[in-house]
């Protein structure tokens, strides 16, 4: 797809942004879709991340992603945020409109329930408790899905727990903060059990947490998805929990950009994730 005759063009500002598997993944969509599009890696240190956004639409771009560092200082830069965005404070999606201002929306909490959705056919998160583990700019976001889609109380938890606390008083709603010492015991009657702290990555240590409390028909997720079978999730599977990786919440919070970009909607499939799997060799 094309306009007027040009190549469409986005692309994810982040810094650094070698390890961005996004490319890889916008890449195989525009293959697969037969659209004259490029999607590209664009490096941006924190200082120079506003001109960077300039020089973006200067270029015609028609959007990008943003990550780490970026997504807070994305939201203040620009002209138009959804109320999600606006309430998470956090943009990982820009669009460029047809008058050169910018459109900013938050796709990570939508990524979160669609790879839960798809992942784990009959589960409903309005079965019970959810647990989140961590309160970083993930959990805020999956935070907000969860309530946002019907979960009856949430339990948080975060080894900073003012910070857990200041994430409650942000997002509202049925959150009960639980404290660090007490998250295995907070697992009893839980529907699910969400891992959005960076423990259990590669080169860091696991998630250290007895998951003998757990109900065996919960649902035990992870967003870490370097190692795909995290400790954790190794652990629910030998206590007889299902469980879902996280790398399908990083395919799906792209498919909202790539429609709006490329103008087609694109699809997760399992030829996607074995391409993208392969970024993670
Ligand atoms: P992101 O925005 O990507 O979620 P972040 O803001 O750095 O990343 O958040 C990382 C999360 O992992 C936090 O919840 C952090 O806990 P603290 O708020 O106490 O720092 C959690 N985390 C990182 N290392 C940890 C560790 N060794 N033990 C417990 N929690 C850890």
């Amino acid at each position: 797809m094309t306009t007027g005759g040009k190549t469409i063009r986005a692309g994810v500002i982040g810094w650094p942004t070698e390890h961005s598997l996004s490319p890889r993944l916008h890449g195989y969509w525009l293959n697969e879709y037969g659209i004259d599009g490029t999607y590209v890696a664009i490096p941006a240190p924190p200082e120079d991340f506003p001109a960077a956004l300039v020089s973006l639409v200067e270029q015609g771009f028609a959007g990008v992603n943003v990550t780490v560092p970026h997504k807070q200082a994305a939201a203040l830069a620009v002209d138009d945020l959804d109320d999600n965005a606006k309430r998470l404070g956090a943009v990982n999606t820009i669009v460029v409109k047809a008058d050169g201002s910018l459109s900013g929306s938050n796709t990570d909490g939508f990524g979160f329930m669609e790879n839960l959705k798809s992942g784990a056919s009959g589960w409903s998160v309005k079965d019970g408790p959810a647990v989140v583990i961590g309160a970083g700019g993930a959990a805020r976001a999956i935070v907000a899905a969860l309530l946002d889609e019907g979960a009856p109380t949430l339990r948080l938890v975060n080894r900073t727990q003012e910070r857990a606390q200041a994430l409650a008083a942000d997002i509202g709603g049925a959150i009960d903060v639980v404290s660090w010492q007490d998250r295995a015991a907070t697992l009893d009657g839980a529907a699910l059990l969400v891992n959005t702290t960076t423990l259990g990555m590669t080169g860091n240590a696991p998630l250290d947490l007895d998951l003998g409390p757990l109900p065996k028909g919960a649902l035990v997720t992870d967003i870490v998805y370097a190692p795909l079978e995290t400790p954790l999730l190794v652990a629910a599977q030998l206590n007889g929990n299902r469980t879902v990786d996280g790398l399908g919440m990083l395919l799906h919070q792209a498919r909202p950009g790539f429609r709006q970009w490329f103008g087609a909607e694109p699809t997760v499939t399992d030829g996607l994730r074995a391409a993208v799997l392969k970024g993670l060799e």
